[in-house]
């Protein structure tokens, strides 16, 4: 268990066919659902990966950091890896801990986040040692993740780039960078293509153990008329508080400030903190700010929400 600037990872051999299943094994993660491949720089990716123009600049610009660039895979990666797939993620962490255990070693590291699959991923060392337990393997310690969310996902294989998955690096900032429009799942949302689908991406994914309740706004949610004593109400900013104060259930912030940075930093640490406290429903609202960082906070807010039919 390695940190990352995002979230703890799973870390293993993602050459190693015995190495990898053991990820897929421990994580209970469908043979379906592709890893991604951490590498130290540009040179090492381009062994596992067609690295073009396109991918170049965004790494020149954004590696080490939290992107990650879906690629045509060279023949070296084993099929478990990319669970079959054509493509390969490869991303350059820019945590030193990390870092520092690649320059160490020949191979590039797969690593999901750790977590069991479909629960929230960890920040700190103590949520991976509280989901895995007994199984967990050694967890390097590096204290909590200095960005919270995990690395945006963004497919340059095909015809437009698309963001499959919403994360520090924003729509715009890609744009910028390759000098054109970059789409996102949302507006192809009709596209039925196995280009668009990224498989982890179901809606099932990141959630708590306890029931989830999604409000589109704080009035929204202060409409709820089913409240009990022992639900939890996680707002955004400490600010916000006040405003729940009469209603017959407790509730705490994301923030003290409602900064968009503080939030990701820190939502996964309340919502594991939530989680052991045992509450009967959580109550989250979405963000109502319109900074690109706030798409990601709602994504995963979405997320925690969806529950298993
Ligand atoms: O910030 C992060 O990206 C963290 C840290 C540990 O690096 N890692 C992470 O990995 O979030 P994971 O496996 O939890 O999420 C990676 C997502 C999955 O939803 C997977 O389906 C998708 O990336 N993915 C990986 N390879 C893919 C591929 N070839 N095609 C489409 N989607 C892919
Ligand atoms: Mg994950």
């Amino acid at each position: 268990m390695l940190p990352t600037e995002t979230v703890y990872g799973l870390a293993a051999n993602g050459l190693d066919t015995i190495a990898v299943q053991k990820i897929f094994n421990l994580k209970g993660r469908p043979a379906t659902n592709p890893v991604i491949l951490h590498v130290s720089n540009i040179g090492e990716a381009s062994k596992y990966a067609y690295f073009d123009e396109k991918a170049k600049k965004l790494a020149d610009q954004y590696w080490p950091g939290p992107l990650t660039l879906l690629l045509r895979k060279k023949d070296v990666v084993p099929e478990i890896t990319t669970a079959g797939l054509s493509t390969v993620g490869v991303r350059s962490p820019s945590n030193d801990v990390f870092q520092d255990m690649l320059a160490c070693l020949k191979f590039p590291l797969a690593a999901p986040s750790a977590n069991p699959s479909n629960r929230t991923s960890p920040t700190s060392p103590h949520q991976v040692l509280e989901m895995f337990g007994n199984s967990c393997p050694p967890i390097f310690d590096d204290g909590p993740t200095d960005l919270g969310i995990e690395s945006t996902i963004l497919n340059l294989t095909s015809k437009l780039p698309i963001i499959l998955r919403f994360g520090h690096i924003s729509q715009l900032e890609i744009e910028k960078c390759l000098d054109q429009p970059v789409s996102t799942l949302i507006d192809s949302h009709n596209l039925n293509s196995k280009l668009h689908k990224s498989p982890g991406m179901s809606k099932v994914h990141y959630a708590p153990k306890t029931f989830s309740v999604l409000h589109e706004t704080i009035d929204a949610c202060m409409e709820y008329k089913n409240f009990t004593p022992n639900d939890l109400i996680i707002s955004h900013s400490s600010r916000d508080i006040k405003r729940f104060q009469d209603l017959p259930c407790k509730a705490i912030a994301f923030s003290t400030n409602g900064g968009l940075e503080e939030i990701a930093r820190c939502m996964y640490r309340k919502l594991h903190d939530a989680d052991k406290a045992k509450f009967n429903q959580l109550h989250l609202c979405l963000n109502d700010s319109d900074d690109d960082l706030a798409l990601a906070i709602n994504d995963r807010i979405r997320r925690a929400c969806a529950q298993k039919t």
